[in-house]
């Protein structure tokens, strides 16, 4: 026997959903009832621990579509606000979904209808829900903990939505090589750098309290804090009160706000260099970058990514790789090419023999240039008057660091080097001499690799292989003279 009867006129009929979250669950079902022409005000569906107020009867065993039904149809933008709006905690969601699903067989232009209310609920359930996993990425702090077989991280979050199963993909791939468990009233997540294992609800007690790894975030947040940026109403409605609690920079804020104005002076000074003296280390170029406004890039709600790397700890670095600025990723992370250019330029290297991990990467303009599209930030090229005047900070690194030779990729890369624009075609493959003795070599940015397909990315990749193979060839040479 199924659970898929015939369909009885006039009943009533009561889904259990097997988890508040499953919104692939639901979509099945909707998807039977919807070919059974079962009309909203006829179902219940009801979420673990839930009773069926609706019909105290427990409503009838669900039916069979029939063999011939027309297929249900559901526009994109129906399905993607649906699967976030599924996990807010309004018990009425489900209800609304259906009844939406089902207005939309007649009309299929619905979800264009912006007066419409059905529309602009499950519009509201899904910004919440989207704002919700956007406070869990940010505002998860885990605490080091010592286990019986090493370190484990351990995180206290409390969702408001169902949105932990939704985002154990993001957290898995960000701390992948950790092993870590977020634990919330809702459920845990445990990763152990291999499996994802889900386990019963937890309580804030379980969590450890206290420990070095808040101190690191304390000082990190002093350090990324910008008080030139401050606007107390804008950051309390990015970083509420109601997650202060379970989080250790919280407690700096006052003070920082306090002290905020005696900062930006002392930051802007930092970041002038109108005395033309150049930063002594990294890490003091790193935090000037922060205050710099030389351009309007820096205004935008962006931060500095410095460079990074050799993974010896060392200052000095035989090979440079500048880049042209962070992307949407990097400028989340605080780090150069991390994001999808970096991941392919990562494979290159690796094909062409050269360890990222011995050489300094850097970008020629230090903060993410972007356009809003709707709740996207879109990269936007720097100008040249953009990348000049980023070039005080790239030489900067360039006299610590000290490589014997810079590869630049990409036509910002190469003029963030040289000051004037040239042609890549006409450049690439070939040693250009510094100043300093050092030399430059030219070659594509991957992310333009990124952008073609077919026959020429493969053309372009090949032509990508072969620089960095001179690359290679030419450090070795060096390295031996
Ligand atoms: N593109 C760049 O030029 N630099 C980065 O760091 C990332 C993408």
């Amino acid at each position: 026997m199924t659970a898929l009867q015939q369909v009885k006129p006039h009943a009533h009929y009561t889904v259990q959903l097997p988890r508040s979250d499953d919104f692939a669950f639901w979509r099945e079902r909707a998807r039977a009832l919807i070919q059974c022409d079962i009309p909203p005000d006829k179902i219940a569906w009801v979420e673990p621990g839930g009773t069926d107020d609706l019909f105290s009867s427990g409503g009838m065993r669900l039916p069979e579509p029939p063999a011939d039904a027309p297929p249900v149809r559901a526009s994109k933008r129906y399905l993607s606000l649906a699967s976030n709006a599924a996990l807010h905690r309004d018990p009425a969601r489900f209800t609304l979904l259906y009844r939406l699903l089902w207005r939309l067989q007649r009309n299929p232009r619905i979800m264009e209808d912006k007066a419409d209310p059905d529309v602009g609920r499950v519009e509201e359930l899904d910004k919440n829900v989207r704002r919700d996993s956007h406070k869990m990425h940010a505002f998860v702090r885990f605490r080091q903990v010592e286990a019986e077989d090493g370190e484990h991280y351990v995180a206290w979050f409390e969702p408001e939505h169902h949105i932990l199963r939704a985002n154990a993909g993001f957290f898995r791939r960000r701390f992948a090589s950790m092993r870590w468990s977020i634990l919330t009233p809702q459920g845990t997540l445990h990763w152990d750098g291999e499996t994802m294992r889900e386990g019963p609800p937890a309580q804030k007690t379980d969590a450890p309290h206290g420990d070095p790894v808040e101190d690191l975030w304390r000082t990190y947040y002093t350090s990324i804090f910008n008080p030139a940026r401050l606007k107390v109403g804008a950051m309390l409605s990015e970083m509420p009160r109601k997650y202060w609690k379970n989080l250790p920079e919280a407690a700096l804020i006052p003070e920082l706000i306090a002290s905020a104005q005696q900062r930006e002076s002392a930051m802007v000074a930092a970041g002038e260099r109108d005395d033309g003296v150049r930063p002594e280390s990294l890490e003091a170029i790193g935090e000037a970058i922060q205050a710099c406004r030389k351009c309007p890039i820096g205004c935008l709600d962006n931060r500095a990514v410095m460079g990074e790397g050799p993974q010896n700890g060392q200052t000095h670095a035989a090979l440079m790789i500048v880049g042209e600025q962070p992307g949407d990723q990097e400028d989340q992370e605080g780090r150069p090419f991390v994001g999808p250019a970096g991941q392919l330029l990562d494979v290159h290297l690796e094909r062409a023999g050269i360890d990222r991990g011995r050489a300094y990467v850097t970008n020629a303009v230090k903060h993410f240039k972007f356009t809003m599209r709707g709740k996207r930030r879109l990269h936007q090229s720097p100008t040249a008057k953009e990348i000049d005047t980023c070039r005080w900070w790239i030489e900067s690194e360039r006299a610590l660091v000290k490589p014997k030779l810079v590869l630049a990729m990409g036509a910002s890369a190469a003029r963030g080097m040289l000051g004037k624009t040239v042609s890549i075609s006409k450049v690439r493959g070939q040693a250009i001499a510094l100043d300093d003795g050092s030399e430059l070599w030219v070659t594509a940015h991957p992310s333009y690799l990124l952008r073609l397909d077919g026959d020429a990315r493969e053309k372009q990749a090949m032509l990508f292989d072969a620089d960095l193979a001179a690359v290679r060839a030419r450090l070795a040479e060096l390295a031996g003279q």
